[in-house]
């Protein structure tokens, strides 16, 4: 005869177990973490308080009705990390296969309820199998609950999404829905239909991993943010991100301690190449401008033409856009533009400033990029920095060229501040191309037409390839020592701290999606 306090802790422990203790090793020998051991390892010590626990389905279907498991495949509560308040959720395969039933949909609705009203993040960790399959359209309607919740609560909270096992079909809705995906390779998948599916429609061969593996979704489709060796790297991943946020879009993130110190930073004065063709790293850019070792970069391995992510400056957390002239010569296109202004969306959402810095010789040329829509892609980018209200910074170190000059967070489209190194070349195109549209029959008619043309590309490249043009005119604010650059913009963040900056009055804008 068990007491009444021994019954508890009974259900307590049984809950902890999950699908038992038989699966739990088969979820061990995969390589994988079980639910509550990702929870640990993501919260504060201590600081998990689970909600839900003893939640079970309602099925009576296909035997349903003979099996249990308190909680029902998912863990919910809340905790801190590095003491700040975060909801969680986390699948558990274990039970049924970590599958989603209305009472598992019910659970995870609840904590980004509470997650909305209190203004805090909800990080969710996905290991399922989907749609409850004995639940049939229930299921379906837990999904949809969730959908409609992660769209209700974008860009209030932010919403990180951790994918450490299958999350196929549907499922994968929510998470794209979300601010950042995080993949663990090897061990997780993302696809709306799966292998089988594929051979069937399309006759194609390939793998889980080929199909929606991390590497995949990282490289090739961008779906995931960041790509990650196992799932420690995976969670140590999503706390750093967290540092960066605020909890909720009233908020600022937090500052860390700064102490002045290393403001000048003579690196920088010899990044930039004689040859103006000649490509460089813009992370060593960055690098040279950050509070040491703060860069997490987004989006790593996919448009590398466009390098974004967050970092530090004089403690402050900031966003980071910067044209990669190591890559497709920093050109804009398809991928780069929309990797960008998603980037830039969730920056403006949340009050973190945006630094830009500006190396592009303009959008990519070609029937490929022009028939698969670079004007309406192109014109995210521009629409989103347009739109953000955070404080703005530009600093053009090379080439900012055409179009792509007033994309890139030019004063005329609201940017705060914007510096050009004395290495700037503002114009309309390079000056081998001006010089053969506008000097054509001067060349053609010369007596000696290549030394015309380099005599016209020297005219033009003195008076457009430089920063002075738009100095003049108060486009560009100041032209800056690349060394006194992170001065220089510490100095602008912190005057631009308390900006107030607000959108005509509408329902929403209408951005070309
Ligand atoms: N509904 C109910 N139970 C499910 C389930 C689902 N969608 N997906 C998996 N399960 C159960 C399995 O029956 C199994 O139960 P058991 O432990 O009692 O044997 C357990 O979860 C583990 O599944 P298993 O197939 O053994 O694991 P796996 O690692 O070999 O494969 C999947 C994982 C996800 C690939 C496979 O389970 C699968 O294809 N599931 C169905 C996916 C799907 O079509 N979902 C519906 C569309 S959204």
């Amino acid at each position: 005869h068990l007491s009444k306090l021994e019954i508890l802790e009974r259900k307590n422990q049984e809950a902890l177990l999950g699908g038992g203790q038989a699966r739990i090793d088969a979820q061990h020998k995969k390589g994988k973490l079980t639910a509550r051991e990702r929870v640990d390892l993501l919260l504060d010590e201590g600081s998990f308080e689970e909600i839900g626990k003893f939640v079970m389905h309602r099925s009576k279907d296909f035997g349903l009705d003979k099996e249990y498991y308190l909680g029902d495949g998912v863990i919910t509560g809340y905790g801190t990390v590095n003491g700040r308040l975060v909801y969680v959720f986390s699948q558990d395969f274990t039970v049924f296969g970590g599958s989603l039933s209305e009472t598992h949909a019910e659970k995870i609705v609840k904590i980004m309820d509470l997650a909305m009203k209190n203004g805090a993040p909800v990080i969710g960790l996905n290991d399922s199998g989907g749609a409850r399959i004995q639940e049939g359209v229930v299921s379906l309607g837990g999904y949809a609950d969730i959908f409609y919740k992660n769209t209700l609560a974008s860009g209030v909270v932010p919403q990180l999404s951790a994918i450490m096992g299958p999350c196929a079909g549907g499922a994968v809705y929510s998470p794209a829905i979300t601010d950042f995906i995080l993949m663990v390779e090897d061990t997780s998948y993302m696809f709306v239909t799966g292998p089988n599916v594929v051979k069937t429609v399309t006759h194609e061969n390939v793998t889980s991993e080929e199909l929606g593996g991390a590497s995949t979704h990282s490289a090739k489709s961008g779906v995931t943010h960041f790509s990650c060796a196992n799932e420690v790297v995976c969670i140590n991943h999503l706390k750093q991100l967290l540092s960066y946020m605020p909890q909720n879009c009233e908020e600022t993130a937090p500052m860390l301690p700064y102490e002045t110190s290393n403001e000048v930073r003579p690196v920088l004065d010899s990044i930039i190449p004689e040859n103006p063709n000649q490509p460089y790293d813009m992370r060593e850019v960055i690098e040279g401008i950050i509070d040491g070792g703060t860069f997490l970069e987004v989006h790593q391995n996919f448009a590398e033409n466009i390098v974004v992510g967050f970092a530090r400056l004089g403690g402050r957390s900031i966003g980071i856009v910067g044209n990669q002239p190591a890559v497709l010569a920093g050109v804009l296109d398809i991928n780069a533009s929309t990797k960008a202004a998603r980037f830039v969306r969730f920056c403006d959402s949340f009050n973190i400033p945006l630094l830009v810095l500006e190396d592009v010789p303009g959008f990519l040329p070609g029937t490929d990029q022009e028939w698969r829509g670079i004007i309406t892609n192109g014109a995210k980018l521009l629409y989103a920095f347009c739109e953000a209200t955070v404080p703005r910074i530009t600093v053009i170190t090379r080439k900012a060229y055409g179009g792509a000059y007033d994309v890139m967070n030019s004063k005329h489209i609201g940017a705060d501040m914007n510096y050009a190194w004395p290495t700037a070349e503002i114009a309309v195109m390079g000056a081998k191309g001006a010089a053969e549209i506008i000097f054509k029959r001067e060349i053609a008619a010369a007596a000696d037409p290549e030394a015309k043309l380099q005599e016209k590309v020297d005219e033009y490249q003195q008076k457009f390839a430089t920063p002075y043009r738009a100095a003049h005119r108060g486009f560009v604010d100041e032209v800056i020592l690349p060394s006194q650059t992170r001065q220089k913009l510490i100095r602008a963040f912190k005057m631009l701290e308390n900006k107030v900056d607000t959108l005509p009055r509408k329902k929403h804008g209408n951005i070309p999606l």
